[in-house]
Parts: C-alpha cells; structure tokens; sequence
C-alpha cells in the first residue's frame, strides 16, 4: 500500500493572467523558484501547463532530473550557502519570483539574502519582475509564549508579531529582508505565512500508510489545541490570486484553512477514512501509535501561546474561495485520489 501513487487534485480555479505577448516566447510570463519543494513543485507545474515559462533551483541532481521530467525549462543546482547567482541565467527574465527556501535559524538567517543580496538587486533591477512572492510561515504565531496565553484568540495580518523562537525571528527578519529589497527595486512583495502545509504526497493519510513515527516536533504540535494548515492547492490560488491584482504594492497574507483543528482530530479523522477504504492495516498501525502516544504525552509540557490564525484578508482582497476550507475535504480527497489511482492499477 506504501506504493500507492495520488492522481492530481482538480486544478484552481483562477484564470491566470495570460501570457505577455500571447505566448509563452520572450514576452511571456516567466516564473523562477527559488527552492522548488513541496509548493514550488505543485505551482510550477500547474504554470507550466498554463503556458508559462518555469525555470528554478534545487540542491540535488535526483530533484533537478524529476523537474526536467516535469517540462520545467531550466532547472539549476543552487546551493544558497556555497553557489553564486550568475549561474541562474534565467534569474534576470522572469516576470515572477517565488522565493521558497527557508532561512536558517542563527547568524545566517535567510541565505539569499545575506550572501547574495547584492547580485539579487543587480540581477533583478535590470529585469522584468513584476511581482516577489516570499513563502513565509504562521509558525511564529503559535510558538510559546510570544503572545502569552490569549486562550486561542483569533491573529491576523495586522496582529502585533513578537517572534520568541531562533527559527521564528530567522523568519520575521527573512520577510522584512525581502520587503526591503522590494522597496529598492521597486517591485511589490507578497509575503506568504503559510499554515502547517499538505496534499497528495504529504498528508496525515501518508504518514499513516507508510508508518512513519511523528518527531517530538510533530508529537509536540500533536498537543495543541489549534494547529492552523493548508491544501497546498490553495496556496497556489493565493498566490495565482496575487499575480491577478492590477495594482499592489504588497501585502501580508495569512494562508489558511477555516479550521484550525488539533492534529489529533486531524489523524484520528484520517484514520477513520482509512479504516474504511483498508481496514486491517489502519487498525494494525492505531495500536501502535496510540501507544506512542500515552507515552509521549506523559513527558510533554504544556504548549503555551495557542492562536487561530484568521484567513480574511485573502478571502477579502484576493477573492480566494478555499477549495478544502478544512482538513476533512482536503484528506477525503487525497484518499479517494489515491484510491482512484490505486484501483486503476489494479
Ligand atoms: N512544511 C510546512 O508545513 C511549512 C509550513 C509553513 C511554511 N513553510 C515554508 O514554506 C516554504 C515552502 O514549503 P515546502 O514545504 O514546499 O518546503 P520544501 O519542500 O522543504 O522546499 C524547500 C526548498 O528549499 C530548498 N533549499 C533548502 N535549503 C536550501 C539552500 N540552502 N539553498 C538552496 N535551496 C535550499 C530545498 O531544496 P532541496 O529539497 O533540493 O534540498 C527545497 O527545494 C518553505 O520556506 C517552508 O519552510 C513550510
């Protein structure tokens, strides 16, 4: 069951500004990653298939061959700590930059920035870019103690940020770094706090099926009581949503789903689909876990800080209607994907 491969989830949506020029050759929408992960992977591959022109970066040759499959046009090895920009020769074309590598906690923070930000203002002040999109993280609103205890209280874009953590000020200082090399190149910067994220590939159904243990992180997250996260479909709708707007000068946008549930709400849900579909091996896997868990939970300490992160402002200014406003329609649908998938090879 391990193998089991999950179909696409439908495709947003949004109409996406058409290509510049009418096609996709020299005056075309060009959108460069920076760190094509999980997200970069799922956004550059619905552009890709919208006609644009989709190159970015990734630290291992595996990843670069899978992105060359993909139909990305140019992929680059980039190691942000050892190798130079010049090597990015589709860096000053695009119209589009989605930064997506996380900055390291400590001295070095964001390592675009702090190594190349001189080659970034030179490269991209003599281009195209239109829009910056940094992929930034709610984390910080939840670790202990920023906000004291506000018993879950609702944060938005405009609550007061106290990041307590190394990783959470690594991240606040990241945002605020790519915000002012916006300002100098005059290009609008949307910055993405994006909740815990999942889709096909990376769920709680995955970690479920392929019994993976969780780390004391994910054990420790298991304990809150509101753990804000998203389909990354839906990100792409955010940010497919950010590149419609005519004007903007930037913004800070929660990205969100409406139900900030507890991850273990979240797992026992999954459990249940799968118990469903496969029942044996749901029920071989709960045993275990649940042990884990008793026990776990006896040596934790008490999670302090809790907030629910509010998704207005993309639902207002962005116009995004979720398409798994909750993880229940986000996990079904991976499920009956991986499903679908499944029976198709039968
Ligand atoms: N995962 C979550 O639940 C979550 C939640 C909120 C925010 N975020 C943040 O949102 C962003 C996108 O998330 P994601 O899950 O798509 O991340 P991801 O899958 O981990 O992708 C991050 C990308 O950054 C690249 N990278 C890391 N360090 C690098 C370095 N020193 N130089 C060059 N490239 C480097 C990685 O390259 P290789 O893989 O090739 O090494 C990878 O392509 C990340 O910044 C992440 O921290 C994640």
């Amino acid at each position: 069951m391990n193998a089991i491969h999950c179909a696409s989830p439908p495709p947003a949506p949004f109409s996406l500004p058409p290509a510049k020029g009418g096609g996709i050759g020299s005056q075309g929408n060009r959108l460069f990653v920076f760190g094509v992960g999980f997200v970069g992977r799922y956004v550059s591959n619905r552009l890709l298939k919208q006609g644009w022109r989709v190159s970015g970066t990734c630290t291992c040759p595996v990843r670069k061959r899978e992105l060359e499959m993909m139909g990305m046009h140019d992929s680059f090895l980039f190691d942000a700590n050892k190798n130079e920009l010049e090597s990015l020769h589709t860096l000053k074309d695009a119209t589009h930059v989605l930064i997506s590598i996380p900055p390291l906690s400590g001295c070095l923070g964001d390592p675009l920035l702090t190594l190349h930000h001189k080659d970034l203002q030179s490269t991209l002040n003599h281009g195209n870019v239109q829009s910056l999109c940094y992929l930034s993280s709610t984390m910080y609103f939840c670790g202990a103690g920023v906000y004291g205890d506000c018993g879950g209280a609702w944060v938005d874009e405009d609550s007061a940020v106290n990041p307590a953590t190394e990783t959470a000020k690594a991240r606040y200082a990241a945002e605020k770094g790519w915000q002012q090399l916006g300002c100098e190149l005059d290009v609008p910067v949307n910055i993405f706090r994006l909740g815990g994220i999942y889709g096909c590939g990376r769920s709680a159904i995955n970690t479920i099926l392929q019994q993976k243990s969780l780390s004391i992180e994910q054990k420790m997250r298991e304990m809150k009581l509101y753990t804000a996260r998203v389909h990354v479909a839906d990100i792409y709708q955010a940010l497919c949503a950010s590149f419609n707007l005519s004007s903007s000068s930037g913004r800070v946008y929660n990205v969100v789903d409406d139900n900030p549930a507890p991850r273990e709400v979240v797992f026992d849900f999954a459990r249940h689909l799968i118990q469903k579909r496969w029942p044996e091996k749901a029920i071989a896997f709960r045993a275990q876990d649940k042990a884990e868990d008793a026990e776990f939970s006896q040596k934790s300490r008490k999670i302090e800080g809790e907030k629910r992160v509010s998704n207005a402002r993309i639902k207002k200014e962005l116009g995004v209607r979720l398409l798994y406003p909750s993880y229940k329609s986000g996990l079904e649908n991976i499920l009956n994907s991986m499903y679908d998938n499944h029976s198709q090879l039968q």
